[in-house]
């Protein structure tokens, strides 16, 4: 059984999916069943993952992490999203970017997620 806003991975091609609407059967990609990304809160390593949230004059400004992440062409955060009870929205970001998004919502409780293409997907503690 899945669960709404949970993200899976193909871990032969790559494909990743967000659950947006939950049903009793396995996801499955290039005849294997996908992987459930765990959501990781804790940094142990040297570069920081865990998404830091502030409150800015036009919404909420999410970095990764206290320490700004690479953003390098072969290990970068492809994306940062915002959860908040009405749903979320989330930016794409590009090596050469910052490590950061600003999100224009009226909302200031969100949990924020980011996905590293190297070590995976991180949420706001
Ligand atoms: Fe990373």
């Amino acid at each position: 059984m899945t669960a709404q806003k949970q993200i899976y991975k193909c871990n032969i091609c790559g494909n990743m999916v967000e659950v947006i609407h939950t049903g009793k059967g396995e996801l499955v990609c290039c005849g294997q069943p996908m992987e459930l990304l765990q959501e990781k809160a804790a940094d142990a390593g040297l570069e920081k993952h865990v998404p830091v949230v502030e409150t800015t004059d036009k919404g909420i400004k999410v970095k990764v992490g206290d320490v700004p992440h690479p953003m390098e062409e072969k290990h970068f955060i492809e994306w940062i999203e915002v959860i908040t009870n009405g749903g979320g929205c989330r930016q794409f970001l590009q090596p050469g970017n910052k490590p950061e998004a600003e999100f224009e919502i009226g909302v200031q409780k969100v949990v924020a997620r980011e996905y590293c293409n190297i070590h995976g997907l991180w949420k706001s503690s």
